[in-house]
């Protein structure tokens, strides 16, 4: 995350632009230390993404426990022959893209003379990385175009190019890093800018057994743990904090009540946090648990039930054999202006 950097990265395929320089840092100060002084302490998941904390997070992809980035890739590849050859002189935006790992697989099916009709379009928070997987895409795709947004997809949807026909692409079950509320919200915005011969893939995890998600959010190398703490430095270095590491454990479970994985930090004594942009030293207890994420996992009467409050329509919905994580094809409403 960089909140400063203006120019980016200009070649004769590639363009990356900055847009979180339009968001205000006081603002996103703010709502960092107002998680921090409630009672229930908050950090939002969308500050784990500084160059380590996305470094981790590809690393946690590769893990064992963690099932679904390797399943949601089994069901792209299954799709993608059928699903992407037929596209050209379209759009692809891509929310939240990471290491555009998923991307790869599906432009492999796009027949090699249309590549240079299609725009790739990533929207990540993380400049770091889009810039390492702009630099991979281009070796492996030399004609595809790439326009590279380092936005907030949550509050700044409205920076989408619109016009094109264009694949919107949401992977990896990042919706569910979303409260409810924010769900419909963000599916509310997304279907108001989409027009009619626009398309929607969107990855989600859906529930299963406990101990399988306990596991893949409790991986034995403890690198979702460091993923977990990596936060504190991330924050640190937006409001000029002191906060310790070491002082802290991760815990992550399964709350089946809510559906959903629940990522906590757990300070290990009492400890006095200090930054230049609150004037009262913030107090953490012993025991005392900071929130950092929670991961829903749907079940298909969720997806339905929330899409039905927007302007969405689902086509098709892809599953792998487990019926593990689910890709859903949506469309605009007809008749939704
Ligand atoms: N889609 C990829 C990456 C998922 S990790 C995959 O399926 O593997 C979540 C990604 O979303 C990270 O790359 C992170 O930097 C990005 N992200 C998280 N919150 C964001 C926000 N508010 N705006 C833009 N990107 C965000
Ligand atoms: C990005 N997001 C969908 C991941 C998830 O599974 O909720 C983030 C993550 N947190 C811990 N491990 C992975």
């Amino acid at each position: 995350m960089n909140y400063n950097r203006t120019v980016l990265l200009e070649s004769d395929k590639v363009k990356i632009e900055n847009y979180l320089e339009d968001l205000s840092i006081d603002f996103i100060r703010k709502e960092i230390i107002t998680g921090l002084t409630l009672t229930d302490k908050y950090i939002s998941s969308k500050f784990f993404y500084n160059e380590t904390g996305s470094k981790l997070f590809e690393t946690i992809t590769h893990l064992t426990e963690y099932y679904p980035t390797r399943i949601e890739r089994g069901i792209l590849r299954k799709i993608s022959p059928d699903f992407m050859s037929k596209f050209k002189n379209i759009d692809i935006i891509e929310l939240g893209s990471g290491d555009c790992s998923k991307i790869k697989i599906l432009l492999n099916s796009i027949l090699p003379q249309n590549i240079s009709s299609i725009r790739y379009i990533p929207i990540d928070i993380s400049w770091s990385t889009l810039k390492k997987s702009a630099k991979e895409l281009t070796i492996l795709f030399p004609d595809l175009n790439i326009k590279g947004l380092v936005a907030d997809f949550f509050s700044q949807l409205n920076i989408i190019p619109s016009e094109n026909k264009r694949l919107f692409l949401f992977l990896g079950s990042t919706l569910g890093n979303f409260t409810e509320n924010n769900i419909i919200n963000f599916l509310s915005q997304l279907s108001s800018i989409m027009h009619t011969n626009d398309l929607f893939l969107l990855g989600i995890d859906l529930a299963k057994e406990t101990s399988v998600l306990n596991q893949a959010y409790n991986d034995e190398k403890g690198i979702t743990a460091q993923f977990n703490k990596n936060i504190l430095n991330a924050i640190n270095s937006i409001i000029g904090s002191d906060f310790n590491i070491n002082n802290y454990k991760h815990q992550a479970f399964f709350n089946k009540k809510k559906s959903q994985i629940e990522m906590y930090l757990i300070s290990t004594k009492d400890q006095i946090i200090r930054t230049p942009f609150h004037s009262k030293p913030i107090q953490i207890k012993k025991d005392e648990s900071i929130h950092t994420e929670n991961s829903y996992k749907f079940s298909i009467n969720k997806i339905k039930q929330i899409s039905a409050q927007t302007k969405l329509k689902i086509n098709e919905i892809f599953f792998d054999k487990k019926k593990w994580f689910a890709l859903i094809l949506f469309s605009k409403k007809i008749n939704s202006s």
